[in-house]
């Protein structure tokens, strides 16, 4: 296994990570075990995990070639084949244990300040946005049964009353296990949306925008700069990421209007919203609710409006082996949905909610956030070598 040389490609520190008014606090210690633990990452990704290539070409393909049997076509057989492999076994528990390691400390940096939190959680005076809480939401199983990506209580746990928990952990979390690479405050995604919003349709000015499933708002803040004369709403099913998301945004100086709510049947008004987006959620649903969703962004649109859903790549162009290779969250990092939403023709889901084929959207764009220290990373083995790439979904109306 090669050793990187290039000192340029190590993840930013948990210090440079974009502080504001809510967010939990790292002593020395605690910082420097997010260190630890976002190098570890770095590295069983781009050091340890090429070693499955080699496992897999070397051992597991000789095999069939002995016995005369066609090699593994999908990513299912190959998973089965690479399971036995040590190399596999290496790899995969090195990033499970990382994954663990990570939920772990952000529940303990979390857990030793929560009353700290729980106050400045609180926003007194004239707020520039508004919170809307709505405790008899039904939520949906998809989202209350997963503990998603291994955070324990996945999004949903309140501890105590107006609990923020849940939130806390999951906003330097993103930041620890992206390894900073999604910039300061996570906002690679709507970043990327808007860059290629201004690339593609310049003239587009959207007056209402809702981003929906905005957790602790790392995507939504963005669009508040990009298009400051637009009314900007977001909402996720999770209480705790609304409040926290709330007080975020307050103290950083932008106007969001936050709600509670499911965004397969929200409560707006048909035709409310020019723009209307989601980052990094339709592979934590399910089946019937993206075509829900996909439904709502329908209703929701006015004429000449737009819907952009952003995601991890499909599996359309990948081969079998690089599709192996991203559905590990599916059975090891408790995503249920990933490996089938990856799979799925949007297009057809689309069309099938109402949007006309010919103004579907389907394009990958490159992340426009720490480009510099993404390009570095090609060649060391991390996303097949290639830059990494943000796939959009969407439909104009
Ligand atoms: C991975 S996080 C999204 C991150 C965020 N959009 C960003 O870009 O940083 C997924 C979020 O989507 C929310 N979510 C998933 N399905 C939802 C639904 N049907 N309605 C509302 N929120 C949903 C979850 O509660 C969770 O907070």
């Amino acid at each position: 296994m090669t050793q990187s040389s290039n000192t340029a490609t190590a993840p930013r520190g948990f210090r440079n990570i974009g502080q504001h008014g809510i967010m939990a606090q790292a002593n020395h210690d605690e910082a420097a075990r997010e260190d630890f633990i976002a190098a570890m990452y770095y590295h069983v990704q781009s050091e340890v995990f090429p070693g499955n290539k080699i496992a897999y070409e070397t051992r597991v393909l000789p095999r069939f070639a002995k016995t005369n049997k066609p090699p593994p076509r999908t990513r299912h057989e190959i998973r089965r084949e690479m399971e036995r492999e040590p190399a596999f076994q290496w790899w995969s528990s090195l990033r499970r244990t990382t994954q663990e390691m990570k939920q772990a400390t952000g529940e303990e940096l979390v857990a030793r300040q929560i009353p700290e939190l729980l106050k400045k959680s609180k926003v007194h005076g004239k707020t520039k946005g508004s919170l809307k809480l709505d405790p008899s939401l039904a939520i949906p199983r998809y989202l209350s049964k997963v503990d998603f990506h291994c955070q324990p209580g996945g999004y949903f746990s309140e501890r105590t009353k107006d609990d923020i928990t849940p939130a806390a952990i999951y906003d330097p979390g993103v930041y620890v296990l992206t390894k900073g690479f999604m910039g300061p405050y996570c906002e690679a995604a709507g970043a990327t949306a808007i860059n290629y919003l201004g690339r593609e349709f310049p003239g587009f000015r959207p007056r209402k925008i809702l981003d929906m499933g905005c957790s602790v708002g790392h995507s939504t803040l963005p669009y508040c700069d990009a298009f400051p004369e637009a009314e900007v709403h977001a909402i996720d099913a999770s209480a705790p990421m609304v409040r926290y998301a709330h007080a975020r945004a307050e103290s950083m100086g932008r106007t969001v209007h936050f709600s509670q709510q499911n965004a397969e049947f929200t409560d707006f008004p048909d035709k409310s919203f020019d723009l209307v987006l989601s980052h990094i959620v339709l592979h934590e649903t399910s089946r019937t609710a993206l075509a829900n969703i996909v439904k709502e962004c329908k209703r929701l649109l006015r004429p000449g409006g737009m819907m952009l859903h952003l995601e991890q790549r499909q599996h359309y162009g990948m081969d079998a082996f690089e599709q192996f290779y991203y559905d590990w969250d599916t059975l090891n990092n408790n995503e249920p949905f990933w490996g089938t939403l990856h799979d799925m023709n949007l297009a057809d889901v689309a069309v099938a909610a109402g949007f006309e084929r010919g103004k579907v959207i389907e394009t990958l764009q490159p992340n426009v956030v720490a480009a510099d220290m993404l390009d570095t990373l090609i060649g060391e083995g991390q996303d097949f070598k290639r830059t990494a790439l943000w796939f959009v979904f969407g439909a104009r109306v």
